[in-house]
């Protein structure tokens, strides 16, 4: 699942908000002493289970307390006021009854009332603080808008800290923390419940349920940036427990720390299940609708249902990952529900429950309404996770001017732009940024091509079966996004390359022999192989970036697409090609990110 985002200020950050305010020629800041205990005092930070980092269930820290905001006569001006304290312009909406997950510990307001013009939560009506007769049950959350205050610079806005990876089940996984804008993983000697319920509070949940070591939620990439890590439990984040900073010498991956977190109840579960399958971890997904006095179940339109919208059925039901999401369910006995009663799911995968993906209203649009043709899962608690590595890139890309007469099997493969059908063949040349791609498989099961043997491509030109259609994209774009060489679609025979010391290969392309990654290996294109280039004849100099996405369309399962993109900053001037700053997608906290786009500083992708 997508890591739960906590956003907060420093008091520093307020009291900068503060003056920026008042140089703004905003009203002054009120003299009521709450409201200057509040400037001094109180943090925000958005919690629970969002789907996006401005959004979420909202928690107020008041005298080194965390605690939530009951529902009871909430309304967007209060959302409002709420989503300036987090350094968002507006709210878009906001949430009741627990939306997001109840939180835990105080309730600090109750019968929140703003007008919505107010400078602080503190100066808007409420029965006070901690005077409240709710449950977390009723635990109010914000949408604000995707848009930062003005006047703020990112410095006075903390990021999240810790993130979890890997995890089937939301609340667990590998921690992630963040040191200098870029994320590294936590090494496991000394790992302990103590410290895991500093993670687990510092993100929102309850304590901790287990403290796992040995890399049981998959191996981190790049840094570890924290061992022997010793906490009492009460320590607002690990960073601050007596901890030992690590090189890679010290600590390998195989070590890294995880955490299962106590999760609120949620009650989402109880709002699906499957039918018709082999195995409870199978079938026919139903969920149910209604309201009180109508409440009944129901299958989903199989239409466009896939991986993503399989990922959040199999998260909702509580059983893990989806190793597949069927669009035809034929093979499975067919149960007494019969109606249609959902359709045009599009999630993003990080929902957690169905209703939380767009989806038709009341009007249900399906091709095919038959039951056969309705949405079907199959959950797995294991899924691969491939990741490529970042710095090979960057130390193998170069420039090759290619004659055409060697690019004739390239040409059929369509490794070329569009521009080389017009070439005058076999004369000139093709010029190629090479590099090679070196692919791992850090999760917990081998990553397997989802279409079986019989339909793999022959592929004459490379002697080899392809056993996918699109494994990989390669585009340069610029600054801005846009693309500007044609990236090709790679299609790859995938194949054990190399292994981690303790593991065996096991796939391998030669001989029609069985396709896939195993766990702990690696799948090598090295830049000398036909194809494993972006073919640059038709760009012009200036400042871009070089993006590889593996597995485009979410065609394998994998516990985590975050990490599938690869992004560089990448510099041509006509002749040479430098290309620098190499990370995961999801490597750099968001501020790094930011940093790294607006790279090189100017509007204009000129050369400097
Ligand atoms: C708080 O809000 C609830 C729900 O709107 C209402 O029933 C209750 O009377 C309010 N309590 C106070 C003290 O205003
Ligand atoms: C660990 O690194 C941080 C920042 O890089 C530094 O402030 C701290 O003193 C280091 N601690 C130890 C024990 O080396
Ligand atoms: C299906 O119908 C039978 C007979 O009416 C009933 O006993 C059974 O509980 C139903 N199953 C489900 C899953 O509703
Ligand atoms: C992005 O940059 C390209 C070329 O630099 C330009 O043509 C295009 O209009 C820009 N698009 C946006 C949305 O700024």
């Amino acid at each position: 699942m997508r890591p739960v985002s906590v956003w907060q200020w420093s008091p520093w950050g307020l009291w900068l908000c503060l003056l920026c305010r008042l140089c703004l020629g905003s009203p002054s800041p009120s003299t009521d002493p709450e409201k200057r205990a509040g400037s001094q005092g109180l943090r925000f930070r958005l919690a629970g289970f969002p789907r996006k980092p401005y959004e979420g269930r909202v928690e107020i820290q008041r005298a080194g307390e965390w605690g939530t905001i009951c529902d009871d006569d909430f309304t967007l001006q209060a959302a409002h006021v709420l989503c300036r304290e987090l350094g968002f312009t507006e709210a878009t909406g906001w949430t009741h009854s627990a939306k997001y997950g109840p939180g835990t510990g105080r309730i600090w307001l109750d019968n929140l009332s703003c007008t919505g013009t107010e400078q602080s939560v503190t100066e808007c009506a409420s029965r006070g603080w901690g005077n409240s007769d709710c449950t977390h049950d009723e635990d109010a959350g914000v949408i604000c808008k995707d848009q930062r205050l003005p006047g703020f610079k990112d410095s006075n806005v903390i990021e999240a800290h810790v993130r979890l990876k890997g995890g089937a089940h939301p609340g667990e996984g590998r921690v992630e923390v963040l040191k200098a804008g870029t994320w590294g993983t936590v090494c496991d000697r000394k790992w302990d419940l103590q410290a895991a319920s500093v993670v687990c509070r510092e993100l929102g949940f309850g304590s901790a349920r287990e403290a796992l070591s040995g890399a049981r939620m998959g191996q981190g990439m790049g840094a570890i940036h924290l061992s022997e890590v010793r906490c009492s439990g009460q320590e607002p984040s690990l960073w601050k427990c007596p901890h030992k900073n690590i090189t890679a010498d010290d600590c390998s991956h195989s070590q890294d720390a995880a955490v299962r977190c106590n999760l609120p109840y949620t009650g989402v579960e109880a709002k699906i299940r499957l039918s018709g399958g082999r195995s409870r971890h199978e079938g026919r997904v139903e969920v149910q609708v209604g309201g009180p006095g109508s409440l009944h179940w129901g299958l989903i339109c199989g239409d466009d249902w896939g991986t993503l919208e399989a990922m959040v059925a199999c998260r909702q039901l509580g059983l893990g990952y989806a190793n597949h999401g069927l669009q035809e369910t034929w093979y499975w006995d067919s149960g007494n529900v019969t109606e249609v009663v959902m359709s045009g799911v599009r999630c993003t995968g990080t929902e957690l429950s169905l209703d939380q993906c767009a989806h038709h209203g009341t009007h249900i649009t399906c091709k095919r309404t038959e039951t056969r043709f309705t949405a079907g899962v199959i959950c797995s608690e294991t899924a691969s996770d491939l990741l490529l590595h970042s710095a090979l890139v960057q130390e193998t890309a170069y420039i090759e001017d290619r004659p055409l007469h060697m690019l004739y099997c390239a040409a059929e493969e369509n490794c070329l732009a569009s521009s080389a059908r017009s070439a005058n063949w076999p004369y000139g040349h093709r010029r190629l940024l090479r590099f090679s791609s070196q692919i791992h498989n850090l999760g917990r099961a081998d990553f397997r091509p989802k279409a079986g043997r019989h339909s793999w491509v022959w592929h004459e030109c490379h002697g080899h079966y392809h056993s996918m259609d699109i494994f990989t994209h390669y585009d340069i774009l610029t600054p801005n996004g846009t693309k500007v060489a044609e990236g090709h679609k790679a299609s790859f025979c995938l194949e054990d390359t190399e292994c981690q010391e303790d593991v065996s290969k096991r796939y391998e392309c030669a001989n029609f022999g069985e396709q896939g990654i195993t766990v702990g290996c690696w799948d090598l294109y090295r830049h000398d192989i036909d194809c494993q280039w972006i073919d640059i004849t038709d760009v012009k100099p200036g400042n871009y970036i070089l993006q590889v996405v593996i597995n485009p369309n979410f065609e394998v399962a994998e516990s985590d697409f975050t990490n599938n993109a690869m992004k560089c900053n990448c510099k041509y001037d006509g002749h040479r090609i430098w290309v620098h700053n190499c990370h995961i997608g999801d490597a750099f906290s968001e501020e790094a990110n930011r940093r790294f786009e607006r790279y090189p500083g100017q509007t204009s992708n000129q050369i400097i």
